[in-house]
């Protein structure tokens, strides 16, 4: 058995999909519905981490994951520090490892850690005791990104079928055709995506001009690589575009932004070249005109802002099953079906 194989609450941290294989991915979007549930009540917010200790440490640029994170702490009533390394003694030259067992040693249950260098999040739980979960390592990964878009595509197929989400499971995923389209080279996102669909089941198919696609795919559970969109979207189920990372130097790889948008950006005409049923997803922040249109983000068909508000239940799942799982099921499920004061 590989450790990917087990549960996710056999794990005391997440810092990778290859943590999860199928059954933890599919663990997580089960406890998920019960928050997605939670989060429609008047009053979002449950009691289950009560006295327990979040703290966000992010040392890179962050709005959307930040906040996803730090709302799911509060709706789970967990007291939530957040920690900015670029406005801090970082800035005073106090090392990574300073940092964190200044902050842990303050009582803290779980660090989510977003840093510029792949594998950092991986070096902070070694050193501690608390739960630490990767919001976003360098090119690395950022899985629960992954986790919300294959929770996303997961609520829209069982809705349309009218069937319940526990009755399919992850059969929602055998034979899927994903396109992962754009800026794959510097995207932490397009991994961890790749790797959970794949895990589930669908079939990847990366689409990008050569120069920004990683210089090695040696891992990389695809089942083909276009570089020519417009053949590839009558085929696919799912489009999923990735914003073109310029502050990582992406534009350096192409001739122009504008002819990388004229042959890679979806387009009202690109769109309609998609299946009827086939969706369109994006992680935010979009570059709109460049890899997206924006009457293609306005679609029906997008799931963009499904997106981010499944982002904040994903995240109360991963942080309750991390940090809750102490709790016996029968008081977590008590604890999921009382409201916080
Ligand atoms: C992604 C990230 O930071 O990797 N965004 C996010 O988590 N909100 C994707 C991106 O920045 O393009």
């Amino acid at each position: 058995m590989t450790s990917g194989d087990a549960p996710f609450g056999a794990h005391r941290h997440l810092l990778s999909i290859t943590d999860l294989g199928a059954v933890g991915i599919a663990e997580v979007m089960r406890v998920t519905d019960a928050f997605v549930e939670v989060a429609r009540r008047p009053i979002p917010k449950v009691p289950a981490l009560r006295g327990r200790t979040v703290v966000t440490l992010f040392a890179e640029e962050s709005t959307r994951t930040r906040l996803s994170f730090e709302a799911a702490a509060r709706r789970l009533s967990a007291d939530v520090l957040s920690f900015s390394m670029d406005h801090s003694s970082v800035k005073k030259g106090e090392s990574l490892r300073d940092t964190v067992e200044t902050v842990t040693a303050m009582g803290v249950d779980a660090l989510v850690v977003r840093h510029p260098e792949a594998g950092a999040p991986h070096q902070v739980a070694r050193w501690v005791d608390a739960a630490v979960v990767n919001a976003g390592d360098g090119w690395h990964e950022h899985p629960t990104q992954a986790l919300l878009d294959c929770y996303t595509i997961r609520q829209a197929l069982t809705e349309r079928s009218g069937i319940e989400p526990d009755a399919v499971g992850i059969a929602a995923f055998d034979g899927l055709r994903v396109a992962v389209v754009g800026d794959i080279r510097h995207s932490r996102v397009a991994r961890s995506d790749v790797l959970a669909l794949s895990a589930l089941g669908a079939e990847v198919i990366l689409v990008a001009p050569g120069s920004l696609l990683p210089t090695s795919l040696q891992g990389w559970p695809l089942s083909a690589v276009s570089n020519d969109l417009d053949a590839v979207l009558g085929t696919v189920d799912v489009c999923y575009l990735l914003r073109l990372q310029l502050e990582r130097g992406a534009g350096k790889f192409l001739p122009s932004v504008r002819e990388y948008a004229s042959s890679y950006g979806l387009t009202a005409r690109r769109a309609a070249l998609m299946p009827e049923h086939a969706l369109i997803m994006h992680p935010g922040p979009m570059n709109r005109g460049v890899e997206i249109a924006d009457e293609v983000a306005h679609l029906p068909r997008s799931l963009v802002l499904r997106q981010v508000s499944n982002g904040v239940a994903v995240r109360m799942a991963v942080l309750f099953i991390l940090l809750g799982s102490a709790t016996a099921p029968s008081e977590a499920e008590a604890l999921l079906d009382m409201t916080a004061e």
